[in-house]
């Protein structure tokens, strides 16, 4: 597995028969720390190019960082999924279903004006007081890990199970019914049917019912019971509340897994990086900040034109749709010098790895504050955390409609 970004600029796809040469979108990861190859003609296109989505149509691909920041606020770029211009989840990919978030839940309609999870209370200030919280879940899976012993699939024993534990801790869930809420979360996230994960949906919204009949009468301090007492005021109905742990998960569960995953994997490719976290000469915070950029998990983030927009030399047509491919646009070498390159001492905070404008990520502080748990915790205890396989047999997840990321991440220490 040849690793380079200079692949990039040498790569030549070959057209579909009988099609022009236009690039698919969305593509798979060959090499998990890097752009799909297949999206390096973009660069040549770049702030604005086009894109063959995998229903057929073609689509308008940003990969510029000030045009992405430009049109990821204008109000003529709509993010309405019931809009018919608007990509439907399901005709992302082919290979959608068959790994990744089930379709069903990605088009959850829940975070929707005037349906949008109502999050007022993830503040820097929130999450900095879960912080010992996370803390504790990172400790309680690596002592299972180190007691089960070498290999351990560092997604399925780690990752994973720690982003759905932080959501559950942030939402207020009891620590007893932790082991139900994560086995729940990964049926629904990850069930191998739509079935399988509409069960889950049911499962967690019954349960979320009964923990809100419990904390009636037994007050805690995670966000349902914050957002209960809002509740009271006459704001928000039980429904939403009910729905809120799906939504979130879908949000939020595997996004941040893919992310922990795929950082812990580019540290143990680069021990040269590696290293100077290990010395304590880096602030986390530098360190996560770099990482979210340079890995910029989310696939693409998408809009639909509801009006002709000139920009760019160009005419985005009503009814048109737009994707904003974050993989290029955290490596746009007008705004991050050298880009393809880690560098821990760079100002990164600026990526788009969380979006911008009205509906950049709610997330972003809990998922800032789980990378830099996870890994700190994880190089800590493990010392000599090393791949237990080739890292030419490591594969990244098909392309999805949610997040890049890795199947399995088998590590020995
Ligand atoms: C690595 C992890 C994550 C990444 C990369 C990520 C990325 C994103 C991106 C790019 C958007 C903007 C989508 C758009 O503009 O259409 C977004 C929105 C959102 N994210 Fe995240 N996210 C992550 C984790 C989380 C977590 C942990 C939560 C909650 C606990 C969360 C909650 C949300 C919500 C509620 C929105 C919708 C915001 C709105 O429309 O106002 N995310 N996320």
């Amino acid at each position: 597995m040849k690793c380079i970004m200079d692949d990039l600029t040498v790569y030549t796809p070959s057209p579909p028969a009988g099609q022009n040469a236009l690039v698919v979108f969305p593509q798979a990861r060959e090499c998990p720390e890097l752009p799909p190859s297949g999206y390096a003609p973009l660069r040549g296109s770049a702030p604005l190019g086009r894109v063959m989505l995998r229903d057929g149509r073609s689509a308008w691909a940003v990969t510029g960082h000030a045009l992405a920041r430009e049109l990821l606020s204008d109000p003529r770029l709509s993010r309405d999924r019931s809009h018919p211009g608007f990509l439907a989840p399901e005709e992302w990919s082919a290979e959608v279903g068959t790994h990744g978030a089930s379709p069903a839940l990605v088009a959850d309609p829940g975070d929707e004006a005037p349906h949008r999870p109502p999050l007022p209370y993830l503040t820097p200030r929130r999450t900095a007081a879960l912080r010992p919280h996370l803390q504790r879940i990172a400790d309680r899976l690596l002592t299972g890990m180190e007691r089960q012993g070498p290999p351990a699939d560092l997604v399925s024993a780690f990752a994973l199970p720690m982003s759905a534990l932080a959501i559950g801790t942030l939402l207020g869930v009891p620590y007893e019914d932790h082991d139900f809420f994560e086995g729940c979360s990964g049926r629904l996230l990850r069930g191998r049917t739509v079935r399988e994960a509409a069960t889950a949906r049911a499962e967690l919204e019954r349960y979320t019912g009964q923990l809100l009949d419990r904390k009636r009468h037994e007050p805690g301090d995670g966000l349902l019971d914050d957002l209960m007492r809002q509740d009271g005021q006459g704001s928000l109905d039980r429904a939403r509340l009910v729905t809120l742990p799906g939504t979130l998960l879908a949000r939020g569960h595997e996004t941040t897994a893919d992310l922990v995953a795929l950082a812990a994997f580019t540290l143990l490719r680069h021990p040269e990086h590696l290293a100077v976290l290990r010395a304590g000469k880096t602030p986390m915070t530098a360190v996560a900040e770099e990482l979210l950029r340079c890995l910029a998990t989310p696939n693409g983030i998408l809009r639909v034109a509801v009006e002709d927009v000139e920009i760019a030399g160009r005419t985005i047509r009503s009814g048109e749709c737009v994707v904003f491919v974050t993989a290029l646009i955290n490596r746009d070498a007008t705004v991050f010098a050298e880009p393809e390159t880690l560098d821990w001492d760079r100002p990164a905070g600026h990526h788009l790895a969380f979006g911008s404008g009205v509906h950049e990520c709610l997330g972003r502080n809990l998922v800032r504050a789980q990378l830099e748990i996870a890994l700190g915790s994880l190089f800590t205890r493990f010392p000599g955390l090393r791949l237990a396989v080739p890292a030419e047999e490591i594969r990244s997840k098909p392309a999805n409609p949610t997040s890049d990321g890795l199947l399995e991440l088998p590590v020995a220490w």
